[in-house]
């Protein structure tokens, strides 16, 4: 028999109409419970392999071993990954087990992926399966954290798993604080010291208005962090209140958590600091910071001294950015940090870190 162009034509109208009457009939089975044929499921997850590889070309990975990264990965991942996937010596929520697909108990499979396919697949979600995209688009450096914390996670212990993911918290267990406060304390320890490695930024002392305003800023999403947005994201603003309060009356740390870095960089950050950059018109950082970052001008004006290099950098990039909110005065550090060079903000913020907090 020959096959004619207008008999294949015929042929594939009548396909694609049957497949649209069968589809409209309701007689395919949408329900989750049902499940997946095998072979559904293997063309889904073929489909789902190459689509990621393709998107994800190009990507280049960040230095991942940076235990400050698996630390902030770690604590995300608690809230906002482990009820899906569960977690070393935890199953996963009972709420989730009958999805269709099931999100899968993350080990040995993530060895499949590279840094930028699972920078990929975190980032952007999968579509059709229930796997959501990262909550703040603009923060790919957390994303990156996650993907290292994921690079740690095939064999993890689940004492390891714990200590990564709620710290002293757990260990410390303090019978008066209450679950709000214990749940930051994974991540920012119980008196906001930042639990000493520089993953996170100190809380302690820190003037109460600006905490206030940084909270509400996080749950409002007006300050991009999908960390902290999940981190807020179920508390009122009188616990906000309450928590800002608790922070901003702990003593703050007596030493930095960096070691001083390189003089010529610290003094250069010291200068722009202290005088600004009259030619770049950027003003003088000590006009409302304090001439050591630790005397702000105005209650809502943040402490600097001795915040983690890494957190000073990338809050005067997402400022430059123009995707960090916060207090109502936070235009003017969108208008600063605009002004200054990669190495200007570099030098500024190594000398910072470099600072006793106190
Ligand atoms: C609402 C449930 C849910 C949440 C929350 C969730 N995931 Fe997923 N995740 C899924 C589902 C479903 C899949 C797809 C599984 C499949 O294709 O069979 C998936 C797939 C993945 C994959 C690819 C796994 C593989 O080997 O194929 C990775 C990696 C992943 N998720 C990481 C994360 C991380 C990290 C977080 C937290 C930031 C997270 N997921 C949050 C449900 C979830
Ligand atoms: C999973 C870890 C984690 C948890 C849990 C967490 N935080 Fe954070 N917090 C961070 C990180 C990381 C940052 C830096 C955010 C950024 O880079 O934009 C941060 C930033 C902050 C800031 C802004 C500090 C500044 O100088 O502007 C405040 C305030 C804060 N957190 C308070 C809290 C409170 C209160 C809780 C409990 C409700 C909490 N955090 C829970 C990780 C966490
Ligand atoms: C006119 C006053 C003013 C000047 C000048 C100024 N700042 Fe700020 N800065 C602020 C205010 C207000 C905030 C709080 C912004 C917010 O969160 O809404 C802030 C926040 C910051 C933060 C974020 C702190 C945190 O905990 O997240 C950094 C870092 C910072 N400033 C560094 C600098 C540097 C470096 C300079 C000089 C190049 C500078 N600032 C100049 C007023 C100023």
């Amino acid at each position: 028999m020959r096959v004619t162009a207008r008999g294949l034509a015929l042929g594939l109208a009548g396909l694609l109409a049957a497949g649209a009457l069968f589809a409209w009939s309701g007689l395919l089975n949408v329900s989750a419970s049902s499940g997946h044929w095998a072979i559904t499921s293997w063309f889904l997850h073929a489909v789902m392999r190459q689509s990621v590889e393709t998107h994800a070309g190009g990507i280049e990975a960040p230095d991942l071993d940076d235990p400050a990264m698996v630390l902030r990965g770690a604590g995300h991942f608690a809230t906002g990954c482990a009820y899906c996937h569960g977690a070393p010596g935890k199953p996963p929520s009972p709420a989730v087990r009958n999805m269709t697909p099931a999100p899968p108990r993350l080990g040995g499979t993530l060895r499949e992926w590279e840094p930028a396919e699972l920078f990929w697949i975190v980032r952007h979600g999968i579509k059709f399966t229930g796997m959501p995209a990262w909550p703040a688009p603009e923060r790919a450096d957390e994303v990156w954290s996650v993907v290292a914390f994921l690079r740690a996670l095939p064999g993890m212990a689940p004492e390891t798993y714990r200590r990564l993911a709620h710290g002293p918290a757990s260990a410390e267990g303090r019978a008066d604080a209450g679950a709000a406060l214990t749940s930051c304390a994974r991540c920012h320890g119980f008196d906001g010291s930042g639990r000493g490695a520089g993953a996170f930024p100190v809380l302690s002392g820190q003037n109460e208005a600006y905490l206030l305003a940084s909270l509400r800023a996080f749950a409002s999403g007006s300050r991009a962090s999908g960390i902290m947005e999940t981190a807020v994201n179920a508390l009122d603003d009188e616990a906000l209140s309450d928590l800002a309060r608790h922070y901003a009356r702990q003593p703050r740390p007596e030493r930095p958590a960096a070691p001083p870095p390189a003089a010529a960089l610290a003094a250069e950050g010291e200068r722009i600091f202290n005088e600004g950059l009259p030619r770049q018109r950027v003003p003088a950082c000590a006009s409302c910071h304090g001439r050591r970052g630790d005397a702000p001008r105005y209650p809502s004006y943040p402490r600097l001294a001795g915040q983690p290099r890494h957190y000073l950098e990338t809050q005067l990039e997402l400022f430059a950015a123009g995707s960090r909110g916060g207090t109502s005065f936070s235009h003017v550090m969108t208008m600063v940090a605009g002004r200054l060079e990669p190495a200007q903000i570099e030098a500024v913020a190594a000398w910072l870190a470099s600072l006793p907090p106190q």
